[in-house]
């Protein structure tokens, strides 16, 4: 783990490395952050192209797109809802996705990729969502938050 995993140094710091050591090459993607904790993505005032297009967002599934901080999924074909990655427990960034669940490698919060709900705490709070729209083939999402 390097200072570039996890968020500032704090008593959420040693939790997050302490939880994240015995997953040894898991840990390097286990957390988020950096310079600042919790980072929110961009799309929270810019609206942001995501790489690749959307077709590698599966129906049924979603994606983390880790650099953008960003979950993206697609729960019916074409139907696409983008979430923060950041998660709500202590700022980590997403790890895992299975089919529409996504992890935080940290302390083993679950969150519901259709609509940002935790589905396992620690975590108490949903993620927030994004508005996400596809032009061109390519999602963009944001800027600002989608309500309601
Ligand atoms: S930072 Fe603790 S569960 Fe994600």
């Amino acid at each position: 783990m390097t200072e570039h995993d996890c968020p500032r140094p704090s008593r959420r710091t040693l939790l997050c490395g302490a939880a994240a050591a015995p997953l040894a090459g898991l840990a390097l993607t286990a957390c988020g952050g950096g310079d600042g904790w919790p980072r929110s993505p961009e799309a929270e005032t810019q609206a942001v192209t995501l790489g690749g297009d959307a077709g590698e967002v599966p129906v049924g599934g979603a994606r983390i797109y880790r650099e953008d901080r960003l979950l993206v999924s697609q729960p019916k074909k074409g139907e696409f809802r983008a979430f923060s990655a950041v998660c709500t427990h202590g700022g980590c960034v997403l790890s895992s996705v299975r089919e529409l669940e996504a992890g935080c490698g940290c302390h083993g919060s679950r969150f519901d990729a259709a609509s940002g709900a935790v589905l396992k705490t620690p975590a108490t709070v949903d993620l927030p969502e994004y508005p996400v729209t596809v032009s061109e083939g390519r999602l963009i999402v944001g800027p600002g938050r989608r309500e309601g």
